[in-house]
């Protein structure tokens, strides 16, 4: 079981930071391999909507920093997507990345984790 999270509040040591670091522990604990992924601390561009990953293109055309999580979430069982509430949606961070997610590892090449569900 692979488990791989993706932290988009800024805040390192924040509420979204304390139950990503609780669910891996408890994950490890279960037998799990784990890997967080602190947005904030990355540097990536936002989705272009070239639509070139819903055209058999595997990887996203952009290449930077997020390409790595985007391999890593391709090759999850779970995705944890861990977010403060800003003015009513998920942080910009999450946001950026949650589009490469979702046209890029969604794409051709599929995801393994696909039930969704919101904690
Ligand atoms: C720019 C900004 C906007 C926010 N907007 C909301 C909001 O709309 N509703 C809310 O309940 N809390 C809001 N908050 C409070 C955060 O959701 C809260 O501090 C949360 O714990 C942040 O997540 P974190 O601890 O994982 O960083 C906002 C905080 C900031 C900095």
């Amino acid at each position: 079981m692979k488990l791989v999270s993706l932290l988009g509040s800024p805040r390192a040591n924040g509420n979204s930071a304390t139950i990503v670091k609780r669910i891996a522990e408890t994950a490890v604990k279960l037998g799990a391999e784990t890997v967080t992924y602190e947005l904030n601390r990355l540097s990536y561009q936002g989705c272009q909507g070239c639509y070139a990953c819903k055209k058999g293109l595997e990887e996203c055309v952009l290449q930077d920093e997020l390409t790595e999580v985007l391999a890593a979430v391709r090759e999850a069982d779970c995705v944890v997507l861990a977010s403060g509430v800003y003015f009513g949606e998920i942080t910009s961070q999450l946001k950026e990345g949650f589009d490469h997610l979702a046209a890029n590892a969604a794409g051709s090449a599929g995801l393994r984790a696909t039930v969704p569900r919101v904690i």
